[in-house]
């Protein structure tokens, strides 16, 4: 009898253990998967916008204006500044009608309203047809460095095939249909909410 109830305490000591490791072991690695979704997220930040322009924190100089833009209607800004001067913004909008369903962008815009540079940071697009909006899949996406509301004006910010200047892939003008339309949409934000996106209140920690 002594035994069985020594056995029992033995597997419950066990039983306990083993599941304080496990739960211990998933915070861990939760904490590592945002650890890491930071420092890629930071690479695209500091790659958009080089570090000699600004001088404050990327990460936590963020504000969250409400937008369609955004994912769950608000749209998150990170805001580059130097000696206090507003320098440029970076826009996370969601492209909400790829082929496949939502791309989630990165988009950098100098004080003035030219793109610095536009990057997706996620999509479901097909593999060889509408992934092309990758940089490791092709150069598309450097194609808005340069451009503003007013390069072109509004009629030009389409494809190619619906009378505008921006490239489509043959056999794919889905995709680059819906990200050169939320690119628009996203300088169009910009252009209006500019004093907004820059100022002081509301900084948030991450
Ligand atoms: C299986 C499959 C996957 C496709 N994936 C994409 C895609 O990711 N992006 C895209 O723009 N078109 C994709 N297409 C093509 C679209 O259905 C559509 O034909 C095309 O975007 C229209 O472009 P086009 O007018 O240049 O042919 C896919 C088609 C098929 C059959």
């Amino acid at each position: 009898m002594l035994s069985v109830l020594r056995t029992a305490s033995i597997l419950t000591i066990f039983a306990v253990l083993g599941g304080g490791l496990v739960a211990f072991s998933y915070q861990a690695t939760v904490q590592q998967i945002k650890t890491n979704e930071r420092e890629a997220l930071l690479r695209t930040l500091t790659a958009l916008v080089p570090a000699d322009r600004y001088d404050n924190d990327l990460f936590t100089d963020v504000k969250k204006i409400p937008s369609k833009l955004g994912v769950d209607n608000s749209l998150t800004i990170h805001r580059a500044r130097k000696a206090g001067q507003p320098i440029a913004a970076i826009l996370t909008p969601t492209v909400p009608d790829g082929y496949n369903g939502r791309i989630n962008m990165l988009i950098a815009v100098d004080y003035a309203g030219v793109l610095i540079g536009v990057r997706i940071v996620s999509h479901q697009e097909t593999p060889g047809l509408g992934d092309a909006v990758e940089l490791r899949r092709s150069k598309w996406v450097l194609g808005f460095n340069g451009h503003s509301l007013l390069n072109p004006t509004e009629s030009g910010w389409k494809v190619k095939r619906d009378g505008g200047v921006f490239d489509q892939f043959t056999g794919a003008t889905i995709t680059p249909r819906a990200v050169v339309k939320t690119v628009h949409k996203t300088l169009l934000f910009y252009w209006k909410y500019r004093d907004e996106i820059f100022a002081l209140e509301d900084i948030v920690g991450h």
